[in-house]
């Protein structure tokens, strides 16, 4: 079978954004509503990674990209723990969607992407370019910004923006 945005089933283009989404930042927000125009279905999956240490529990990411996507109806939530192409050849899908900010990012990117078409040639991987004004920006530096009680308001949505404020609350 030759690789096809096509699921077999159904004839829908379903596609998988991955990620840490730790949290989801504006960035990454763009990345998925300029994705779901692209795709009739678009699963944000979330890798419950047991040796990272998270500040948000893979249900609390979830529920976060949960309600800022609430608005975009083709796109779902769910999450994974082993390894990608297995969660995608569950899904039907045969997409996965990654975002670049810079050059330094596309290294790992094409890593991964490599890797992931060893695994399984069936399955594609379509990068779209962040949008400039995110290109800065990561999941790390808003924590570490909230972390010390700066201004996160431009970089994730308001309800990450409230999530990061009740975690790290003075005591
Ligand atoms: O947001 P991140 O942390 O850059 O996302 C990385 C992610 C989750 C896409 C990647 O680590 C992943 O797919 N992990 C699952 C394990 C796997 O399939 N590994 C082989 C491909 S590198």
């Amino acid at each position: 079978m030759s690789a096809s945005i096509s699921t077999a089933g159904t004839g829908k283009r379903v596609a998988v954004y991955p990620g840490s989404f730790d949290p989801v930042t504006c960035g990454h927000l763009d990345i998925i509503r300029r994705a779901a125009k692209q795709f009739d279905h678009l699963i944000v999956a979330v890798l419950n990674n047991t040796s990272k240490k998270p500040l948000f529990s893979v249900d609390e990411r979830k529920q976060l990209l949960a309600e800022v996507t609430q608005d975009l109806p083709n796109v779902s939530i769910d999450s994974f723990r082993d390894l990608l192409v297995n969660f995608i050849r569950a899904k039907e899908a045969h997409v996965i969607v990654r975002g670049i900010r810079s050059v330094t990012d596309f290294e790992y990117e094409l890593q991964m992407a490599s890797t992931n078409h060893q695994l399984d040639e069936d399955i594609e991987t379509i990068f779209m370019m962040t949008n400039p004004k995110y290109s800065y920006l990561s999941s790390s530096i808003v924590k570490e910004i909230a972390m010390f009680h700066g201004n996160v308001q431009d970089l994730v949505p308001p309800e990450v923006q409230q999530a990061l404020i009740a975690k790290y609350k003075p005591e």
